[in-house]
């Protein structure tokens, strides 16, 4: 009897802790769509003066934002960055344009400027652009809704051009890179607004958000996503593979430790490619830009192997779909809370914790009677690779934490699990 009152007081403070409105000072928020045609997560600020909206596709590793500016960039704000100035140091750049002339001056045109090289990582383009700032607006929220949008002053990005563009979804001119720099938009969003370095990411098949600063990250009906998340390290990766002498990876690699299906561990594959060596190669990446998990041939192998083997007698395989490697008829699949009921996938992570992948991170629906283990084996024409990207469908609906001040990753697992999704945040506007 006493104990049944007391877990009932513990239910009744839960319901009111948990029913208060936990709400936090403005902090900048985007909202991320996913874009039906190419898979990419693409969200929308505005820049300049006048300000016009600017469609950028995510980048999750991307050392700073790039916007194209070969397309049409008018503004009276714009300000280039001067070779040596702290702008250009905050990129670790020592490449300085000098010489030129355009009449009148337009961005990525300006004498004694440095820049770097925009990235596009979809379409694996690169070139090179000038450094520069400009005006920048950008939805806010207190932690559960909208607010007024906030205004950086000046906010630096790369020039980009309509090559490096390329592959973009439609409408998209540039992107948003969120990566481990001093120049990514976390980085300079945090540092201007005077908030912690730490921002989540929170993507679903439709709709999903990215949260700069610290929780509460609220999603509908009430569940703040940034409570009861698990952790493990962030871990830096010192080379970047792209090769900029000297400069740490901008991207985000967390310790998988090995890999399982349904309880059992994966062989079949060198295990020390999940840990990064001396060269920088090796380990586990997150990435925004891959759709599908991407793994090294014999890691994919293995797992493809270890999944097949794992499904019940009764679950008949089918021809496989591009790009996938395994494919089922879902006919005797069941359906649960946290997607079909398929062999589960574990990453063992450093932190002695797991990183559980249930059917709505592993399975693609290729049409109604097809289910495919949603992981791709990585191409071998552009070397080096990271052997494990852990991409999008798999962290759908799951809220992941980068807290640069602890370098460690929080993440939530499903957030099926607690009925709610990462399209759930109210961005109703007043
Ligand atoms: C470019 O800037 C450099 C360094 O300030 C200066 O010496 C040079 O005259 C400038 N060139 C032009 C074309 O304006
Ligand atoms: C910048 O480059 C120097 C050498 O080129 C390197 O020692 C340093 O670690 C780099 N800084 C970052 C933040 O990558
Ligand atoms: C696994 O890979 C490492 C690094 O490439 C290599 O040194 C080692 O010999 C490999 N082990 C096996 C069993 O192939
Ligand atoms: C969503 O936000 C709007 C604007 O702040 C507010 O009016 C509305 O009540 C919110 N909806 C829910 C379900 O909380």
């Amino acid at each position: 009897m006493a104990s049944s009152t007391l877990v009932l007081v513990f239910i009744c403070l839960c319901f009111v802790v948990s029913s208060s409105v936990a709400t936090t000072s403005p902090r900048p928020i985007l909202q991320v769509t996913k874009d039906a045609t190419t898979l990419q997560y693409v969200t929308q600020v505005s820049q300049r003066t006048p300000f016009v909206p600017v469609k950028l596709t995510l980048d999750l590793g991307g050392p700073y934002m790039w916007v194209n500016c070969e397309r049409g960039y008018t503004s009276t704000t714009y300000t280039p960055a001067l070779c040596g100035s702290a702008p250009c140091r905050l990129l670790n750049t020592t490449s300085c344009t000098t010489g030129t002339t355009c009449n009148p001056p337009v961005p990525d045109c300006f004498n004694n400027t440095c820049g770097h090289g925009p990235e596009n990582p979809i379409a694996n383009t690169g070139t090179s652009g000038q450094l520069g700032a400009d005006v920048f607006k950008i939805q806010a929220s207190n932690g559960r809704n909208l607010v007024s949008p906030l205004t950086v002053p000046r906010l630096y990005f790369i020039c980009g051009n309509n090559f490096v563009n390329d592959g973009l979804a439609s409408g998209v001119t540039g992107m948003a890179g969120l990566g481990r720099t001093g120049a990514s938009l976390p980085a300079q969003l945090s540092t201007y607004f005077r908030f912690d370095p730490k921002f989540a990411l929170c993507l679903s098949r439709s709709s999903g958000a990215v949260f700069f600063g610290d929780g509460p990250y609220t999603l509908l009906p009430n569940v703040d996503a940034s409570s009861s998340l698990a952790y493990t390290p962030l871990i830096v990766n010192p080379v970047t593979e792209s090769g900029f002498l000297g400069d740490a990876s901008p991207k985000y690699f967390i310790g998988v430790k090995s890999i399982k299906v349904q309880d059992k561990r994966v062989g079949g594959f060198n295990q020390s490619l999940l840990t990064i060596d001396g060269e920088g190669r090796g380990g586990t990446s997150i990435s925004s830009a891959a759709p599908y998990t991407v793994l090294e041939t014999t890691i994919y192998k293995a797992l493809v192997a270890a999944f097949v083997k794992a499904m019940p007698k009764n679950v008949q395989k089918v021809a496989n779909v591009a790009p996938f490697g395994a494919c089922f008829n879902s006919n005797n699949i069941g359906s649960t809370r946290l997607g079909p009921a398929v062999p589960s996938i574990d990453f063992e992570l450093q932190s002695k914790n797991v990183w559980r992948i249930n059917g709505a991170n592993s399975m693609v629906a290729v049409n109604n009677n097809v289910l495919c283990l949603g992981f791709v084996e990585a191409r071998t024409d552009f070397a080096p690779v990271i052997p494990v990207i852990i991409g999008g469908h798999q962290i759908e609906d799951n809220l992941l934490q980068f807290d640069l001040s602890r370098s460690r990753l929080g993440f939530s697992s499903s957030l099926l699990g607690r009925s709610t999704t990462c399209a759930n945040f109210n961005f109703t506007s007043l």
